[in-house]
């Protein structure tokens, strides 16, 4: 190995760090439109079975295994599984899902971070104030992706420059290390993110209704489209998918980046109460405060008729369409509209450092190389390969991307993890490894 592996600087830290690789686009977007059009408030009861069955003990497992693995020199799971299970021969190349899934989300997911860096600069800027209909700010959107020629935009040069911003704040960060990267970015970012959070969820939640003449849209039938439950959802299947879905995605289990943060761990840290603090962190910002803006704010201005439709519409539409003409009608507007903005750009790049680190952890453990070269490496291989979301946008290149890293990888990875750990590793061996230097103890049942 090129040099002693790196370690985080304090407990604090790698609880904000995988924190912030959990809060990202999904708490603040993905998640009031999946409950919003899944059966509103009975949406949270697939999703806390889904919380307590899936994400909590795969959290454990991946800390657990992260910190094992890191013992060994290994960061990633091709060298974690491969230590697992040394007689297999082939279930190294199994372990490379877990570094190819998080690469194909960072191709991605970096260029749509960039988009919520470019909206706060033009919140601030006033740049969307004259687009003042759904169609017109849809407009925006589509000319500033470069998706269609008009009079907002006539060229893709400002998105691409805010692409390039972005993509080189990641890769300083990752060029920095752990410690002097990653840890400080999270100790930084992941309380500026959420007083911003606080402070709209204040913002919208004291909001009068805006129109007199329409007393009935107001925020506590805001709040209540959002969280009156349908129980006859229930019986839906496809509620249940969206649910579970929703607890991998704004986790990140199962994408392979917590293994790679755990195995910075040394072998007496506990992973239990860290890893259960990550996960109730993210579920704060994501229940509490992700479910107090965006849909409570866009009943109140569009009404009970039109949410359904702006909710159907998709995570992208209600945060850059419905949100900037939202910020349009409110008093101190242009501020609220950019410390929105900042808070998912804030939150993306917590999120994309995570998924930028198993690759580059990969070249510098099993290729012996220093992170600096690493990182040169992960930088080039990645700059080209983010083109194709940039101007092939309008082809669906990004949800093909997402289908196959920010899905199908997911569940497949997971389910080898979890199979290696507690069938080959045996469980003996894993509850004796989860409670090693722990704080707390993981309950029976989940053995
Ligand atoms: N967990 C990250 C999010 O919620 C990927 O966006």
């Amino acid at each position: 190995m090129a040099g002693k592996r790196q370690t985080w600087g304090t407990r604090l830290g790698i609880i904000m760090a995988v924190a912030g690789s959990a809060i990202g686009l999904g708490n603040f977007l993905r998640f009031p439109v999946q409950a919003a059009s899944n059966g509103g408030g009975a949406f949270l009861i697939p999703y806390f079975i889904s919380l307590f069955l899936l994400g909590i003990p795969l959290m454990w497992v991946e800390w657990t295994l992260g910190r094992y693995g890191g013992g060994f020199g290994h960061g990633t799971a091709p060298g974690i599984f491969h230590t697992m299970w040394q007689k297999n021969r082939f279930i190294k190349y199994f372990g490379v899902i877990g570094i190819f899934g998080p690469l194909v989300i960072f191709i991605y997911y970096t260029y749509i971070e960039s988009w919520t860096l470019a909206y706060s600069f033009f919140a601030m800027t006033g740049k969307y104030s004259g687009a003042a209909t759904e169609g017109a700010m849809q407009s925006f959107l589509k000319g500033y992706q470069g998706l269609e020629r008009n009079s907002f935009f006539s060229s893709m040069a400002p998105a691409y420059l805010f692409f390039l911003i972005t993509f080189i704040a990641n890769i300083t960060v990752v060029y920095y290390g752990i410690k002097g990267g990653i840890e400080k970015l999270c100790n930084v970012a992941m309380p500026v993110l959420l007083v911003c959070g606080i402070i709209l969820m204040i913002r919208v939640l004291t909001l009068a209704a805006p129109d007199p003449s329409k007393p009935d849209w107001n925020i506590l039938n805001g709040l209540g489209y959002l969280w009156n439950p349908d129980f006859s959802a229930l019986k839906s299947a496809k509620v249940w998918l969206a649910a579970a879905g929703q607890i991998f995605f704004t986790l990140s289990v199962g994408i392979g980046v917590i293994l790679t943060y755990a195995s910075y761990l040394s072998k007496g840290d506990d992973v239990v109460l860290s890893g259960l603090s990550a996960v109730s962190t993210n579920e704060f910002a994501e229940i509490v405060i992700g479910g107090s803006i965006v849909i409570p704010a866009a009943f109140m201005f569009f009404g009970p008729v039109n949410i359904g439709a702006i909710a159907q519409g998709g995570a992208f539409n209600l945060g850059f369409v419905t949100m900037p003409l939202i910020f349009q009608k409110i008093a101190g507007g242009a501020f609220f509209g950019c410390i929105w903005f900042l808070l998912l750009f804030l939150a993306g790049i917590t999120s994309s450092v995570s998924l930028a680190q198993p690759a580059i952890a990969f070249l510098e453990d099993e290729f012996n190389i220093t992170r600096k070269r690493a990182v040169a490496i992960f930088g080039a291989a990645t700059f080209i390969l983010c083109q194709p979301a940039i101007f092939f946008l309008g082809r669906g290149v990004v949800n093909e991307l997402d289908f196959w890293g920010g899905t199908f990888c997911l569940v497949l990875f997971a389910t080898i993890e979890v199979v290696l750990f507690a069938w080959v590793f045996g469980m003996e061996n894993a509850w004796k490894e989860i409670h090693h230097g722990a704080d707390m103890e993981v309950p029976n049942v989940y053995r």
